[in-house]
């Protein structure tokens, strides 16, 4: 639980006013990131239980061993948000090194992987037409896909914080995980994977083009702005042209995952075939996480009520040999 603790903090300080928390011009960092020998290209910052921040390890500064021990005392570790960028760029090319690492458990590379991940979609999803998008959802789709491939109690550890993960704003980056998941029991080829998770993880691309009311209503939306929400996979759709996507299966999946097997889905009304594997696959984790995910106009669904729901209502909606499978994946 003070791993949760972390996260929520982490989350609170990159999205709380600036008025009533100092804290959030910095960013949390996970101290095993860190390692003895790295020469940082940003500025450590620790805290005093207050709002006062210390710099405790400059850039540049080789980290040895006494600076690493001293680490592992510290509860947590800050970088300015200035050198945010920096910051993603190490998160980057750290995760691989995560991943490989023979001396963190599954569990501690899996609390790094969806810490450090979530922060890079964040970043992606708040700027979305920036052009290095379509390699940042590479780096974070790669670290998630291989330790999937290499731990076969990769899946459910990764299944059981999202369960435990509350915010919405992560839920690209659930959508992608579970994809992800439920793409290796379909039997997917890794190449094909390595798209499916860039699929998902864009596949709200398009919210960031919505106006913040509608997106953040509390409650349901009128029908004007319904309306506008339904402009969401087209725009993502476009914004990902944008970036430079070309690949087929991911432009799919980000412009048909509300498509309907029934044709009553948009934004082309495609029914049945027409609709291909990606946006099949996304439409059925998009929905779970939707329904159990907590929002501040709705309880969050519990997982055996959120599949009840989506396989006695949702005939005409979802590809029900998929849900199928995804329902296997979550008991097994
Ligand atoms: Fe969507
Ligand atoms: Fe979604």
């Amino acid at each position: 639980m003070k791993y949760k603790k972390i996260v929520q903090t982490n989350i609170k300080s990159i999205y709380a006013d600036k008025k009533s928390d100092p804290l959030s011009s910095y960013s949390i960092i996970d101290k095993r990131l860190i390692y003895v020998g790295d020469k940082l290209k940003f500025d450590l910052y620790i805290n005093d239980h207050t709002t006062h921040m210390s710099l405790f390890l400059q850039s540049n500064t080789i980290v040895d061993k006494v600076d690493k021990n001293t680490l592992m005392e510290i509860e947590r570790l800050y970088v300015y948000k200035e050198q945010k960028s920096k910051y993603e760029s190490f998160i980057e090319k750290r995760l691989q090194d995560t991943v490989e690492s023979s001396d963190l458990s599954l569990d501690d590379k899996r609390d790094i992987i969806y810490t450090s991940t979530a922060e890079l979609t964040n970043s992606l999803y708040e700027n979305p037409e920036a052009l290095e998008n379509a390699q940042r959802s590479k780096n974070i789709v790669e670290p998630i896909l291989q330790s999937i491939i290499r731990d076969d109690k990769a899946i459910k550890s990764f299944i059981k914080i999202i369960e435990y993960d509350y915010y919405t704003h992560t839920h690209s980056l659930n959508v992608s995980i579970y994809s992800l998941c439920l793409g290796s029991q379909l039997g997917l080829s890794e190449e094909k994977l390595n798209t499916l998770g860039s699929s998902a993880l864009l596949h709200d691309l398009g919210k960031s083009s919505i106006n913040h009311e509608i997106l953040n209503k509390n409650g349901l939306l009128d029908q004007f702005e319904f309306l506008q929400m339904k402009k969401h996979p087209s725009l993502g759709y476009e914004t990902a042209i944008k970036i430079g996507i070309k690949d087929k299966n991911i432009l799919d999946g980000i412009r048909h995952h509300h498509e309907k097997l029934d044709g009553m889905g948009y934004p082309d009304g495609l029914k049945g075939e027409e609709i291909t594997l990606f946006p099949r696959i996304i439409a059925v984790c998009d929905v779970f996480d939707a329904l159990t995910t907590r929002r501040s106009y709705k309880e969050a669904m519990n997982s055996y009520d959120a599949i009840y729901l989506m396989k006695t209502h949702m005939h005409q909606h979802l590809d029900m040999k998929i849900v199928n499978t995804f329902i296997k994946m979550l008991h097994e």
